[in-house]
């Protein structure tokens, strides 16, 4: 390859810029052109290409949200969209595309290297929901996000020696839930995962009032329901009288923590290096530390594993 693109796409997430930044700084250190699309594959098709230098990626790895913009769009599900985007990267002599995104992204990832576009995927979102890497960009500062907004709430919470219910993003996927539960001692974390028995949380958490516990906090993942509905559900088995918190989309924002900035520059750096090695078609990841390369095709049909031995420990800590 002589010259490579990136895009961001789908939901956007924190240390997407990073990403942006390593890839094209590793393309320009390996003396490859490098070019930003704007708006996800929408850009592809409507030729939203540009150059990048050094500097256009200066003061951005701190940058919550993604200066190349994101965008989910239908068009590129279209064989001809997907001819449209590779002819128009073609044209420029493009020959590697790096894509940020999600599951969805990752679709459009596989039609372009069909379309012979060399091709990266990296895993850029909140939800932790992409198999063959055990965390994605963004998860780990939507988790400490969610940890923040439980610590806050525990304050009023005990002053009122109330129940507070935490509705948390994630799709289909626990892991926001799972993560945030467990680091701020919530006494139940509904996760899509694994099925909930309302009568159980409600009699631990009626008991555990009663021998002097001040404050009770149940996280949801968006996959299990609405946070109002966990509410009701617990109306009518105690007396509490719950307090629900939606956190939405300020999970998706902010500041990068140093562990998503540090993963997006390892991913980025490693997709130039993967494109210069000649290998396409490939989603990358970190297993155990270590940075991996799948066939994006393989990652598309997998459902990420989820994890047990968390999950039971929070079982024995929340009490
Ligand atoms: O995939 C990221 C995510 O934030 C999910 O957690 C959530 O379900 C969804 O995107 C929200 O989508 P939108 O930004 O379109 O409202």
């Amino acid at each position: 390859v002589k010259s490579i693109a990136v895009l961001t796409s789908g939901g956007d997430s924190q240390g997407m810029n990073a990403a942006v930044r390593s890839v094209v700084r590793s393309a320009l250190y390996h003396g490859l052109e490098v070019h930003a699309v704007q708006r996800g594959y929408l850009g592809l098709i409507t030729d939203d290409i540009r150059p990048m230098d050094l500097r256009s990626v200066g003061d951005i790895i701190q940058r919550g949200g993604t200066i190349l913009q994101t965008a989910r769009c239908k068009e590129f599900m279209t064989l001809e969209g997907q001819q449209k985007g590779a002819e128009n990267l073609r044209k420029r002599g493009i020959d590697g595309i790096v894509v940020i995104g999600g599951d969805g992204s990752y679709q459009g990832a596989s039609k372009l290297s069909q379309q012979g576009i060399r091709t990266m995927a990296l895993p850029g979102t909140i939800d932790n929901d992409i198999p063959f890497t055990d965390f994605t960009i963004g998860f780990d500062t939507a988790v400490s996000i969610v940890v923040d907004a439980i610590n806050k709430l525990r304050d009023t919470m005990t002053s009122h020696e109330r129940a507070s219910v935490v509705e948390v993003m994630g799709r289909h996927c626990g892991d926001i839930a799972l993560y945030a539960g467990l680091a701020s001692g919530a006494e139940a974390i509904l996760v899509p995962e694994v099925p909930y028995d309302m009568d159980r949380i409600a009699a631990r958490m009626k008991e555990n009032f009663e021998h002097g516990k001040r404050h009770s906090i149940i996280v949801v993942a968006e996959g299990v329901g609405k946070g109002d509905d966990i509410a009701r559900e617990l109306t009518e088995r105690t007396d509490m009288d719950p307090r629900v918190t939606v956190l939405g989309h300020i999970q998706r924002g902010g500041s990068p923590t140093h562990n998503d900035r540090i993963l997006a520059s390892r991913l980025g750096d490693y997709a130039v290096r993967q494109l210069l090695a000649g290998d396409s078609g490939k989603a990358l990841g970190i297993v155990k530390g270590e940075l991996t390369a799948t066939p994006i095709d393989e990652v598309i049909g997998a459902k990420k594993p989820f994890n047990k031995e968390l999950y039971d420990l929070t079982l024995r800590l929340s009490q």
